[in-house]
């Protein structure tokens, strides 16, 4: 019973400890626990958001489509926009501005074969991730200011330039999740219920 002579002997260190150091900590005073329902319905600052407001904010996007909207775009009008609005940080072919060494990872290029780095090509499992992270992040220096269609787009434009779509390809709420990209079979769903099952 090894454990039990640790613990009995470690009491009287953790008092001797806490007495120690005890006189250091100036006294709180003891207040009372406040009853909030004497509180003010309002304390004078922040108010309501807006409909308004919550939608401009509420434009997450699922890996199924749920929350895409409407508008669509291709690659040919895509690859326009891209030159205009993204080439000067990823590169005129997505593959690495010259001279600039970006912190992202390339948007073209690396396939299942590649393992590294994890790009849109052999990392990114929805199709439909694309049109959130462009959307609500892109581009770097100006997030939020494409159009749904610009969006769709240069979505196309990257799904075609990785080889995942045909150029041609339109790309809509109902197509974009239909896309189906490489890495996907490379995830599994996380059943695990606790315990230590690994997988
Ligand atoms: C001012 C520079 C800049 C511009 C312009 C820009 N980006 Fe980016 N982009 C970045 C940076 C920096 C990152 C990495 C961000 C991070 O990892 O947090 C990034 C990351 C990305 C990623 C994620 C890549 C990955 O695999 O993780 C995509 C997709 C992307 N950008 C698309 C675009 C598109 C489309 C445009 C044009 C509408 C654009 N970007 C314009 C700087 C820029």
């Amino acid at each position: 019973m090894k454990h039990k002579i640790l613990i009995a002997s470690a009491f009287p260190v953790l008092i001797a400890l806490s007495s120690l150091t005890a006189p250091l900590v100036p006294k709180q005073p003891t207040v009372p626990l406040t009853d909030t329902t004497k509180w003010p319905v309002s304390f004078g600052f922040g108010r309501q958001a807006t409909e308004a407001e919550i939608t401009a904010w509420d434009i997450d996007i699922r890996p199924d489509g749920k929350g895409l909207p409407s508008g669509q775009g291709n690659a040919k009008t895509g690859r326009a926009i891209y030159a205009l609005k993204c080439a000067a940080c990823h590169g005129v072919d997505g593959k690495e501005a010259a001279g600039v060494k970006l912190l992202g990872t390339p948007l073209v290029g690396a396939t299942l074969t590649t393992s590294r780095p994890k790009t849109i090509g052999n990392y990114w499992p929805y199709a439909t991730t694309l049109f959130d992270y462009v959307r609500r992040a892109m581009p770097y220096n100006q997030p939020g200011s494409l159009t749904n269609d610009e969006v769709y787009s240069l979505t196309a434009y990257l799904l075609s330039a990785n080889k995942i779509i045909k150029e041609g390809t339109i790309m809509n709420a109902k197509s974009l999740p239909a896309v189906l990209m490489p890495a996907k079979k490379l995830f599994i769903m996380d059943d695990r219920k606790g315990g230590p099952e690994v997988k």
